[in-house]
């Protein structure tokens, strides 16, 4: 039973993950700004984050500021690496995305820096693809207008449960460095993932394939945000539809 710091506990990742290390017998600390959780404290002020840390084996950090393209994450992973530090250096795993170092992205430029924090301080970073929860988030999004409109991309979605198991192994045999890359189980085209949302949802609407301007598309468009070669065996984007979608 190790005592694991949560950051980000209360996001779409974050709570399987408390959950899975829960049932694994873990001691699981879930961070927040906001009260509900075990530990209140804020990433980018620092506020908090000695306390939070005070005995702990490791840290999932799992934290990002997603809504504003990752503002103050990196000063917020710098600053929990920093109280890490001072707490006895217990392993930090963080949480990334594949492609980040190849595709020009605002955010994945955060996430990049983020990356090398957590890798000078000697922690392990753990990039996965695009989660099923935010093809959905997308596709809900681009349903609102008449006509739906849906990037010319490929997509790999994952369960976040399926991250969430890859996130406990990875804890029980902890590496320094990048961890093998996560993806999911099928690279569907993302006009396509939209349409069974649509078929699912009862929709009629009409979908159309956009194709957005752009060096941070092109990358996209040429696969960099996938890894075909490392699909994982788990939760397909159809079951989640089934699930999620009644
Ligand atoms: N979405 C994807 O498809 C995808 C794919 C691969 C990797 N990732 C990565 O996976 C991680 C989790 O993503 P997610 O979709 O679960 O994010 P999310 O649902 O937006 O949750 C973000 C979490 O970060 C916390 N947070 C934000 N700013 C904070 C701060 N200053 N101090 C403390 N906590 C802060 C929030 O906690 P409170 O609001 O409760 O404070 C919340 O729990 C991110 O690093 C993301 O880049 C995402």
């Amino acid at each position: 039973m190790k005592t694991i710091l949560l950051t980000g506990a209360t996001g779409t990742l974050g709570r399987p993950v408390a959950a899975l290390l829960r049932t694994h017998g873990h001691d699981v600390r879930g961070l927040s700004r906001n009260p509900g959780q075990d530990f209140r404290a804020d990433l980018t002020s620092g506020n908090g984050l000695d306390t939070a840390l005070r005995g702990v084996d490791a840290v999932v950090h799992c934290a990002s500021d997603t809504r504003r393209m990752g503002r103050g994450d990196v000063t917020g992973t710098r600053n929990l690496l920093n109280a890490a530090t001072r707490a006895g250096h217990p392993y930090v795993l963080f949480v990334s995305i594949v492609g980040v170092d190849t595709i020009p992205y605002p955010y994945y430029r955060v996430k990049l820096r983020a990356e090398q924090l957590v890798r000078d301080y000697g922690g392990g970073v753990l990039r996965a693809t695009q989660f099923h929860d935010f093809v959905l988030g997308g596709a809900r999004l681009a349903t609102r207008l008449p006509i739906v409109p849906a990037p010319d991309v490929a997509v790999q979605p994952i369960a976040t449960r399926d991250v969430a198991a890859r996130i406990a192994a990875a804890l029980a045999a902890p590496v320094s460095g990048r961890l093998p890359d996560l993806g999911g189980p099928q690279v569907l085209q993302a006009p396509d993932l939209f349409r069974d949302y649509l078929d699912a949802t009862g929709s009629t609407r009409r979908l159309v394939a956009v194709r957005l301007p752009g060096a941070a598309f092109r990358a996209f468009r040429a696969g960099a945000h996938l890894v075909p070669g490392h699909l994982t065996a788990g939760e397909t984007w159809a079951d989640f539809l089934q699930v999620r979608i009644r």
